[in-house]
């Protein structure tokens, strides 16, 4: 049988979506297709990814289109289409017009790779990635938002950044939503394996804390327009390798809570998974103290208040 290289998909060939496939490509985790509802802007972008594969040295192959048929049998399929946040919107305002859109983007996934492992990152991520997989119809295993792993990097960014010390050796990571309640774990953050709690006094922590929970918007006042894409765009790409490598690295990431954390009702919170080649292979499912129990389920009622308003914009 001839060797089938891994596919992966990315839907949206915007800021977020070509950065995806820029890093997919470079990292020859298998041959992209870049899909957007402009095909101009996917075949052009296209194009000019693969001309820099003779200078990184890459073999990737990339396809820009706007047929879905293209995607077929795609392993992994990172749906970014979507429109981003403007300076001043909340995400929630963004829940009708992207939900159109997952709607179509869905529709032709569940018809040309309805194997595939579907990482959403379109706004606002928690509810989107409700709503794509009740369209998909797929089961949890295989939808998964991206959210925690851009969060988690960010959290470890700053502690980096205050301590003066290597990314390399920071851990930490932000579990709940994507949005402004989301849960960065004090507790478990360490440098050197040492607790971050032993090393910065609490005020400090507590600024860290603040700042990852507003990094994307800082980031967005400052551009103006649009909003990050470099992160998150590596953020859907280390979910995507985990996977398709079948790695099984611990990752942050929105999954569909079957009674974990005693959260149900269909609800997408992010918790620290597995990943491998089955997509989320498993929860990590920790004891939280009275107060992270406390945060954590003020981010669950986050994302329960998004999905009855897309009950209502629908
Ligand atoms: P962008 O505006 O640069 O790109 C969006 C692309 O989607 C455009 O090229 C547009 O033509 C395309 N598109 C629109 N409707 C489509 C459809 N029906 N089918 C196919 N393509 C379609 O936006 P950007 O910066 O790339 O952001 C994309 C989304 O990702 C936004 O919703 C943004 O809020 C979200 N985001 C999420 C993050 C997360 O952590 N989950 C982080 C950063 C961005
Ligand atoms: C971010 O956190 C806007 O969700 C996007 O940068």
């Amino acid at each position: 049988m001839a060797h089938k290289r891994k596919k992966v998909a990315v839907i949206g060939a915007g800021f977020v979506g070509a950065t995806t496939a820029h890093w997919a490509a470079q990292k020859e985790l298998g041959d992209v297709v870049l899909l957007d509802i402009n095909e101009g802007t996917a075949i052009g972008k296209s194009m000019d990814l693969a001309q820099s594969g003779p200078i990184e040295m890459f073999d990737t192959k990339i396809k820009g289109t706007s047929n879905y048929a293209d995607i077929k049998d795609a392993d992994v399929v990172i749906i970014t289409a979507g429109m981003p946040r403007k300076p001043g919107m909340s995400r929630d305002e963004l829940v009708g017009i992207n939900a159109k859109i997952v709607k179509d983007v869905c529709a032709g996934i569940k018809q040309h790779a309805p194997n595939s492992v579907v990482i959403v990152v379109c706004n606002p991520m928690d509810v989107m990635a409700v709503y794509a997989k009740q369209q998909l119809g797929f089961p949890r295993e295989r939808v998964i938002g991206m959210g925690g792993s851009l969060d988690s990097a960010r959290f470890r960014a700053f502690i980096a950044e205050e301590l003066n010390v290597s990314v390399k050796d920071v851990t930490g990571v932000v579990l709940g939503n994507h949005g402004d309640a989301m849960m960065p774990v004090v507790r478990t953050a360490a440098v050197g394996s040492v607790p971050l709690v032993d090393l910065l006094p609490m005020e400090k922590i507590n600024a860290i804390v603040a700042r990852t929970k507003s990094a994307g918007a800082e980031i967005g006042g400052h551009l103006k327009t649009g909003s990050a894409f470099f992160a998150p765009s590596r953020g859907a790409i280390e979910m995507a390798e985990s996977i398709l490598k079948d790695q099984k690295r611990i990752i942050p990431c929105a999954v569909e809570l079957n009674g974990e954390f005693g959260v149900k009702d269909n609800l997408m919170v992010g918790v620290m998974c597995k990943l491998g080649g089955a997509g989320m292979e498993g929860i990590i499912d920790f004891k939280m103290n009275a107060d992270e129990k406390a945060e954590f389920d003020k981010s669950v009622e986050a994302v329960r208040a998004l999905v009855a308003l897309l009950k209502m914009v629908q």
